[in-house]
């Protein structure tokens, strides 16, 4: 049985294909959903996948962010929902056993590997004894 998590997958259902107004954002996100759950507990954290209307990665369509607590952000680009589910599926596997979230472009699956937009470390937030009293 999966935990309750804090893993999400976000989507940006503003980008469209190449010379087109095709928006396939919600396509991609009910793909990723039934992927994820056929994969069952393979994918052994639970994914909240949810749109957004733009993540600024809109000259690399479709983007796709994965992010949880204390773990390391991905923006990855040029995310195709015909062609590219099986790699957002093993990402997602493998995403859930890094406990900072981070790794390198060759440890990512296939097309992971050359379309990571952005990597950004998890924030370790201390507030000093002092600045939490001033407020
Ligand atoms: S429109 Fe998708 S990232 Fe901007």
């Amino acid at each position: 049985m999966k935990r309750t998590s804090n893993h999400k997958i976000t989507i940006c259902t503003s980008c469209k294909h190449q010379g087109t107004n095709c928006r396939p954002g919600y396509e991609l996100i009910e793909r990723l959903r039934n992927a994820i759950e056929t994969a069952g507990d393979s994918v052994t954290e639970s994914f909240e996948i949810s749109g957004v209307a733009c993540m600024a990665g809109c000259g690399r369509p479709c983007t796709v962010a994965y992010h949880g607590t204390r773990k390391a952000t991905y923006l990855f680009g040029d995310i195709d929902p015909e062609t590219d589910i099986d790699d957002l599926v093993s990402f997602a596997r493998q995403y859930a056993h890094l406990h900072d979230g981070w790794c390198s472009s060759v440890d990512r699956p296939g097309k992971l590997r050359q379309t990571t937009l952005a990597r950004v470390p998890a924030a370790i937030i201390a507030i000093e004894d002092d600045q939490a009293l001033v407020s």
